[in-house]
């Protein structure tokens, strides 16, 4: 009897075996859950809240997040996969599919006898090995800034397996201009430099790319123009209104004279700024130049002071939010002033054009065709709140698609060529591997061809038959590119010890599944891309999880103070 077990008869106890056998259950079940959802043909899922609130998605990250999961080992694994997406922004569907089917392949043969130690030191190995060959795998695109088609590639494939096919393609553009727009050449990209946002408005297919701003309050003033193009825009962070002391004071008077002359030097000291602004508006907006100018201000603009910018054909926008102060200084040029003292001509931005748009009772007002971008907002229009919701996940997933793209200046080809071709490469290997762990290599290996298997799956294909025409192909092709068996195992050499020189200059074959014709395809003709880092992390987070798995052999219920000092 275990000393647990003896300090408390009643401890929840799960014994070796059995422990596997739950936790292999956990993978099993939450593999089932999301494996309808893989690729572009996948299913969609349903969310219902406990409040009648509806979502319908078919992305791992927001299903796993959502989904209410009880089990200790199915809980750790949507974790690990939820730890993808937020490194990566992708493969979290994989992830989860991919350890559900590592443990089911170790579990054959940790049933017949083998240590679950040495299957893990076995992954441990093919995940090496695997590593190693994606390095020599990926596809290298040192100028992909420069090309823009293959960065609609990128976004394409991630975007289709997220909407219906043609919304995707109309957002395949939107979302590479957008992250197009805020890279600067040598600096790390800022996503949060796109902003996004919804309106309830028509239909998703009137979803654009607004190269500038979108604010989501108008002009407060009703003689303020509504519209005005080629304008100054003057970002302010200037309290144009009464300002309450932040001391507690008092002011005495006498008589209702000297009341009043209290209040209007108080009035003195906003209108002066006021003034002060105006001053510059005529400055610099002449005649000839026609050039109008508007003011977007951080702090509050009181009644009063609208008036006198009105007055003066000014428009003017106030209580903006301080993360749109700093987008907009980068979308139209110039900066942010702390007071009108500083107020000179070179702190103006420009824009071409600064509207307002009225839906419903919310008002948006739009800052566009600005000079030199470097931020910009997608605007994405749906009928109702939950085809919103898939879009702004769709576009995350978009975006993100694009900035590991240029991030990685390497592609990896989808539709399942990364994982047929390693499989392929493991098993070549496999005579090299000593004593029983090539068990836990060669589990490993057919552990990867899930994904082409449930790509088959969902759509709507013989799963085996697919399976071996790919195979077949991958031989062909392989031979004909050039890489005999014995090459490839010249990798090996190295599979625990120095990286490989010679992995580069292998030739690879690159065949993946066309889901819609069922036959294999070249995915880098059609344009069928995954990421690189996508890929890396799907091999290296799913086999640590599924080792550390393997080696539990206990699994105790822990008490209510666990994790407290
Ligand atoms: N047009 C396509 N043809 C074939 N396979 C494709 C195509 N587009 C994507 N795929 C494949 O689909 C898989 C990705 O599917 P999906 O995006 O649904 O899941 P995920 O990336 O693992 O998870 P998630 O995006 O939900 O976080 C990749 O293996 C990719 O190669
Ligand atoms: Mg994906």
């Amino acid at each position: 009897m275990s000393s647990v077990q003896s300090l408390n008869a009643n401890a929840q106890i799960m014994r070796r075996g059995n422990a596997l056998l739950v936790n292999v259950n956990a993978a099993k079940g939450l593999q089932n859950v999301l494996r309808s959802n893989l690729g572009p043909r996948g299913t969609l899922k349903m969310l219902v809240g406990g409040a009648g609130q509806i979502k319908i998605t078919k992305d791992g990250r927001v299903l796993l997040h959502e989904m209410q999961i009880q089990h200790p080992t199915a809980c750790m694994i949507a974790r690990t996969a939820t730890a993808q997406d937020d490194a990566t922004g992708d493969g979290t569907t994989s992830v989860v599919i991919f350890i559900g089917e590592l443990l089911q392949q170790a579990e054959r043969f940790i049933s017949e006898g083998v240590h679950p130690r040495i299957m893990s030191d076995g992954f441990e190995i093919a995940k090496e090995a695997a590593l190693k060959f994606l390095d020599s795998y990926k596809v290298e695109k040192p100028d992909i800034l420069k090309k823009r088609d293959l960065l609609c590639n990128v976004a394409r494939t991630s975007l289709r397996t997220k909407l219906t096919p043609k919304l995707a393609d109309q957002l395949t553009d939107i979302c590479t201009d957008a992250v197009l727009t805020v890279t600067k050449p040598g600096e790390p990209i800022d996503l949060h430099m796109i902003e996004r946002m919804h309106m309830k408005h028509r239909s998703a297919a009137s979803s654009r790319l607004v190269k500038g701003l979108v604010l989501d309050h108008g002009p407060r003033h009703p003689d303020m123009p509504r519209m005005v193009e080629n304008c100054f825009i003057c970002i302010l962070n200037v309290s144009l209104e009464y300002e309450k002391t932040d001391v507690t004071s008092g002011f005495v008077y006498k008589n209702a004279a000297e009341r009043q002359r209290m209040v209007s030097a108080e009035r003195t000291f906003t209108d002066e700024k006021v003034h002060a602004i105006v001053a510059l508006k005529r400055k610099v907006c002449t005649e000839e130049n026609g050039k109008k100018f508007v003011i977007i201000n951080q702090k509050g603009i009181d009644p009063l002071s609208l008036d006198i910018l009105a007055k003066d054909g000014i428009m003017a926008l106030r209580r903006a939010k301080r993360r749109n102060m700093e987008r907009l200084s980068l979308a139209c040029g110039g900066f942010q002033v702390n007071s009108v003292e500083d107020l000179k001509e070179d702190c103006l931005g420009e824009a071409g054009k600064v509207y307002e748009q009225v839906l419903g009772e919310y008002h948006y007002t739009i800052v566009e065709d600005v000079k030199h971008p470097q931020s910009c907002t997608i605007l994405m229009k749906g009928p109702n709140p939950h085809s919103i919701a898939q879009l702004k996940d769709a576009v995350r997933d978009g975006t993100r698609a694009v900035k590991n793209a240029i991030d990685d200046l390497a592609l990896v080809p989808g539709g399942g060529a990364f994982e047929i071709a390693c499989h392929d490469y493991l098993l070549s290997i496999l005579d090299t591997v000593k004593g029983k762990k090539k068990l836990g290599v060669k589990a490993f290996a057919e552990a990867l061809l899930i994904v082409p298997k449930v790509l088959a799956e969902n759509s709507g294909l013989d799963v085996m038959d697919t399976l071996i025409s790919l195979k077949e192909e991958y031989k062909k092709a392989a031979k004909e590119a050039g890489c005999p068996k014995d090459t490839i195992s010249s990798l090996l050499d190295d599979v625990c010890d120095e990286p490989s020189k010679s992995s580069g200059s292998i030739a690879h074959a690159y065949v993946g599944l066309d889901v819609n014709s069922g036959e294999p395809t070249h995915p880098p003709s059609s344009g069928v891309w995954d990421n690189f880092i996508v890929k890396r992390q799907f091999v290296q987070l799913s086999t640590v999880i599924a080792s550390q798995l393997l080696l539990v052999d206990e699994l105790m219920r822990a008490g209510r103070r666990m994790g407290k000092k």
